[in-house]
């Protein structure tokens, strides 16, 4: 891996996991400092941060935003609609010029896989992946390992079922690659058009029957349907799919005392899961986006200051 590649935060398939650890670790102690209000820090004081996102977004945007500012950074955020890429600008020109705007970094959010790869081929500063296609989104994984670590301590051995729309998510990605590396066990769950047989080859169990995917997990994770990212339907009706594979209070009963409830968000309440349990005891949902600030934090921290 050559410098450049390492200044850039693209995936967790190629990173090693004392260095998902590093960041984990660093999270923490950023967790903690911002709860004792002992902010703002100034480890990116004079730094410029350009979130480009080109596609929506509310809590990846602006955890790094908050992350950003908490650091001291200069942070400027970009949709689509508000840059001449609508006037036929390339990606690769408007990487170019955000550049020669002085960027130290830049956040990308993208529908393509590989769009993040292709900008830390392009420029000079790091980049880091915010989301592209059905690719990966390291930082979300890493919010989500963060939770895991923080409710269930010592992930090695645990089992964590991954339930829904895996073909098409990136986080599910993303969650495999650092979960493994981690040493817990992950299963994907869900209709066969959606958890294809394939996902085994990266070192997930796979599954279709849901009741087995609940009865042994330490933590459940719901991903809901995107649609955004689908040509055609993989199942005949979206209330077919909650009767079979949404997670509802019956289902939720076969789950050990002690489990988990996850969901990256945005939640569709009712498909993918039943609303009370999104705010159910169990749910560690909105710590999942607390948690987002102060591993985004460890993130530019760590990504941002090599240059
Ligand atoms: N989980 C996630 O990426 O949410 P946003 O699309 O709101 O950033």
């Amino acid at each position: 891996m050559n410098q450049r590649f390492s200044q850039s935060l693209l995936g967790l398939e190629d990173i090693p996991a004392a260095e998902i650890i590093s960041i984990l670790d660093q999270a923490q102690k950023f967790k903690k400092l911002v709860s004792q209000n002992e902010t703002p820090i100034d480890l990116l004081k004079g730094k410029r941060i350009i979130n480009l996102f080109l596609e929506p977004s509310t809590r990846t945007r602006i955890a790094f935003e908050i992350a950003a500012k908490t650091l001291s950074a200069e942070v400027i955020s970009i949709t689509e609609k508000s840059s001449s890429l609508t006037k036929g600008e390339t990606l690769r020109d408007t990487a170019l010029n955000i550049q020669a705007l002085g960027a130290d970094a830049i956040v990308i959010r993208h529908s393509s896989p590989g769009s993040a790869l292709f900008l830390s081929k392009t420029i000079e500063v790091p980049i880091i992946n915010a989301g592209d296609g059905a690719h990966e989104h390291p930082s979300q994984a890493l919010l989500d390992i963060y939770t895991l670590r923080e409710k269930l301590g010592e992930l090695h051995g645990k089992k964590i079922t991954i339930l829904g729309d895996i073909l098409f998510s990136r986080v599910a990605r993303s969650n495999l690659w650092g979960l493994i590396k981690l040493g817990a066990d992950v299963t994907f769950a869900g209709p066969s058009t959606l958890v294809p047989r394939e996902f085994e080859e990266l070192g997930a169990t796979v599954t279709h029957n849901i009741n087995d995917a609940l009865m042994e997990a330490d933590a459940v994770m719901l991903l809901r349907i995107q649609h955004e990212r689908q040509s055609s339907s993989h199942f005949p009706s979206l209330s077919e799919y909650t009767k079979i594979f949404g997670l509802n209070f019956q289902r939720s009963e076969m789950l050990k005392k002690d489990a988990i409830i996850l969901h990256p968000g945005p939640i569709n309440r009712g498909v993918e899961i039943d609303s009370n349990l999104a705010d159910c005891k169990r749910s560690v949902i909105l710590e999942q986006v607390s948690n987002g600030v102060a591993v985004r934090m460890s993130i530019l921290n760590k990504y941002c200051r090599i240059i």
